[in-house]
């Protein structure tokens, strides 16, 4: 038996000769950039997520990069969560700004609001919300410290792909919404892709000038901008997968079920929650245990491949030791040794995860 953490081949292989059609239409139109594909998904994922416009860009760290510099702050901080990738931290630097860590939920892994207010300073000018794994961040508590400190609030959507907020899609509450179709993701491309998502025309508008060199017509620049478009291929490809992305993510919720039903009474493994007011759709599948090592090696031995996220808390990153946040104490700063992502997906079946429970029962770690 083997139980691969992610196998985008199976999932592939289910619609393949719809791939091919698209792929020959693109061919025989040599549409590459700009055109009907692209103007299409950007409408239909703007119409999925609730949100008034989308900007389809080139990958999820230029949807974060350029949302941020469309919301035109000329300096300050942007507090971001210790526990997710990099690129939550790497937009707020690259746009000259300051991040500053706030530490995440101990069951959710989402950023925790009460962190959050205490790391709120004269700088600060926007908050950035990682749905991490697929769990909506708790948005009405954030939403109203951002209105009492007159904060912008970017929601980095790349894990939670129609994830729901009491009734509502990620995505579509803050200011700016962020995706990333990175291949792996819930809604993933053949390749690097992102979309910036708002209600707010002028954010919508200056991200898509951002984006493609500032241009309004050819070779008439408005301002100086950069070359982040997202490609047709990739938007066909989206498209096409988008139609599926509602029954993929009810799969994978099902799967998570299968764990948490499975796995309620183990002592020895902490589960993720879920928050009422949550429509999670589990990108990842995070536990908590005490003996990490062991346990990845057994699981391994019969055949079933884990991951971690994140091995490391931003602030430890070498990357961020200039900002003193490394030896900090809180959840984040002291859990990333104990997380294990199980294998979660539309690759599995609910038998693959009763193996996977099953396993974990009988293992001693
Ligand atoms: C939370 C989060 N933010 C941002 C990104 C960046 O997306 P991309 O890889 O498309 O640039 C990712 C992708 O892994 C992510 O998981």
């Amino acid at each position: 038996m083997r139980i691969k953490f992610l196998d985008l081949n199976k999932i592939h292989n289910q619609n393949r000769a719809e791939y091919h059609n698209i792929l020959d239409d693109i061919l025989n139109q040599s549409a590459f950039i700009g055109g009907a594909y692209l103007q299409s998904f950007e409408n239909s994922f703007r119409d999925f997520i609730g949100a008034k416009y989308c900007v389809g860009v080139a990958n999820g760290t230029d949807a974060l990069e350029i949302a941020i510099e469309s919301l035109d702050f000329s300096s300050g901080e942007i507090i971001v969560p210790a526990n997710t990738f990099i690129a939550s931290a790497e937009a707020v630097s690259r746009n000259g700004l300051k991040p500053v860590f706030c530490d995440v939920n101990n069951d959710d892994y989402t950023i925790d609001v009460s962190d959050l207010e205490k790391r709120i300073t004269r700088s600060t000018v926007a908050i950035m919300c990682v749905h991490l794994y697929g769990h909506p961040c708790d948005m009405a508590p954030i939403l109203n410290l951002a209105k009492k400190y007159n904060l912008k609030v970017i929601e980095d959507c790349s894990q939670a792909h129609g994830a729901k907020y009491k009734g509502s899609t990620v995505g579509s509450l803050g200011d700016v919404g962020c995706f990333s179709f990175y291949p792996g993701k819930n809604l993933g491309g053949f390749g690097d892709a992102g979309a910036i998502v708002t209600n707010d025309k002028k954010i919508a508008d200056l991200s898509r000038l951002i984006a493609n060199h500032g241009r309004i017509e050819k070779y008439d620049h408005k301002i100086e901008g950069r070359n982040s478009r997202l490609d047709n291929i990739q938007a066909a490809v989206l498209s096409l997968k988008l139609k599926y992305l509602g029954e993929q993510n009810e799969l994978r919720k099902k799967l998570a079920n299968c764990y948490m039903d499975n796995l309620v009474s183990e002592k020895n493994i902490t589960l993720p929650s879920i928050k009422p007011w949550a429509d999670p759709v589990w990108h990842l599948f995070v536990i908590r245990v005490e003996n990490r090592k062991n346990l990845i090696a057994d699981l391994a031995k019969y055949g079933v491949e884990t991951s971690i996220h994140y091995p490391t808390p931003l602030p430890k990153l070498s990357a961020y030791k200039h900002l003193n946040q490394s030896n900090e104490k809180g959840f984040a700063w002291e859990s990333a040794g104990k997380l294990i992502s199980l294998p979660i997906g539309p690759h599995l079946t609910q038998d693959d995860v009763y193996f996977v429970c099953d396993k974990l029962k009988k293992l001693s770690f």
